[in-house]
């Protein structure tokens, strides 16, 4: 199956799942929380992947599938599509329009198609490997700021943050101290597609799922930037830090954070 079949097959999946989120957004429904008190899954988290995974399925019926809500799912061929159903769960759930479905199709561990739908706006942010990155199908870039003192970055903290704050709290003073205007979205994926489309100069966060930055990941090297891990590791899928930025302030930033948890 080609890169552009599987991107369609993702496109869509998001935006049958979009329509869906979008019919719940601000209506009252059943929420309820999972490991951590913050941490919510509402019954939109779960129609959403139903919707999503149903029609993955009639493109790719042998794919393995790797989601939020319902885990592991076995397949027969090297194809993985690893889903976020609803990323900015809480505000979802709090009536704050900032959230999205990100899905990405990885093939021996690489993410080589990956879709961000933020249903509200209706914008689609895609991208294929080597294909480059689009929003609505217009060809995005990052930014072009090379000084870190003059980005606008973005961030974001794990639900367990409180177990280990010092975690978080010295980068983001770190920042502050800068004078660099920081923001929180609440949606890891929306982040990275706002890095992508050059919106952020930087995003960087201690500790996400695969289903967070798959498809954003992607995304962000297309539009022309980099992604790595914290300590300059090379981007994998799967449970770690991510550090995505334009590329030109990227080893300024990953000198902030390294410094910062010294
Ligand atoms: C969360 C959001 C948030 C990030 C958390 C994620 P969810 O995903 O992306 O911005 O800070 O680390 O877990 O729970 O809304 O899908
Ligand atoms: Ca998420
Ligand atoms: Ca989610």
């Amino acid at each position: 199956m080609t890169l552009d079949v599987l991107l369609e097959a993702a496109v869509n999946a998001a935006t049958e799942a979009g329509r869906i989120l979008e019919q719940g957004f601000g209506t009252s429904f059943d929420i309820a929380s999972k490991e951590g008190r913050h941490n919510l899954v509402t019954e939109y988290d779960l129609a959403s992947e139903n919707c999503i995974i149903s029609v993955l399925q009639s493109y790719t019926p042998t794919a393995a599938i790797l989601t939020e809500e319902s885990g592991a799912h076995a397949g027969t061929g090297q194809l993985t599509w690893v889903i976020d159903p609803l990323d900015g769960t809480v505000n979802f759930a709090h009536g704050i329009p900032i959230f999205c479905v990100s899905i990405a199709a990885v093939i021996d561990g690489a993410v080589c198609a990956g879709v961000i739908h933020h249903p509200l706006l209706q914008e689609t942010f895609t991208a294929t490997a080597g294909g480059g990155a689009h929003l609505n199908g217009e060809p995005l870039h990052v930014s072009r700021t090379t000084l870190l003192e003059d980005a606008i970055l973005v961030t974001g903290f794990p639900y367990n943050v409180h177990e280990n704050p010092s975690k978080c709290i010295y980068t983001f003073g770190s920042m502050l101290s800068l004078g660099i205007p920081v923001r929180r979205l609440g949606s890891a994926a929306l982040d990275l597609a706002y890095v992508a489309a050059g919106r952020f100069d930087g995003y960087w966060e201690v500790e996400l799922q695969p289903w967070d930055m798959a498809a954003g990941a992607l995304m962000v090297h297309e539009a022309g930037g980099a992604v790595t891990h914290y300590g300059n590791r090379p981007f994998r899928v799967g449970r770690d830090s991510i550090l995505a930025t334009n590329g030109r302030i990227h080893q300024q930033l990953a000198r902030v954070i390294s410094q910062s948890h010294a």
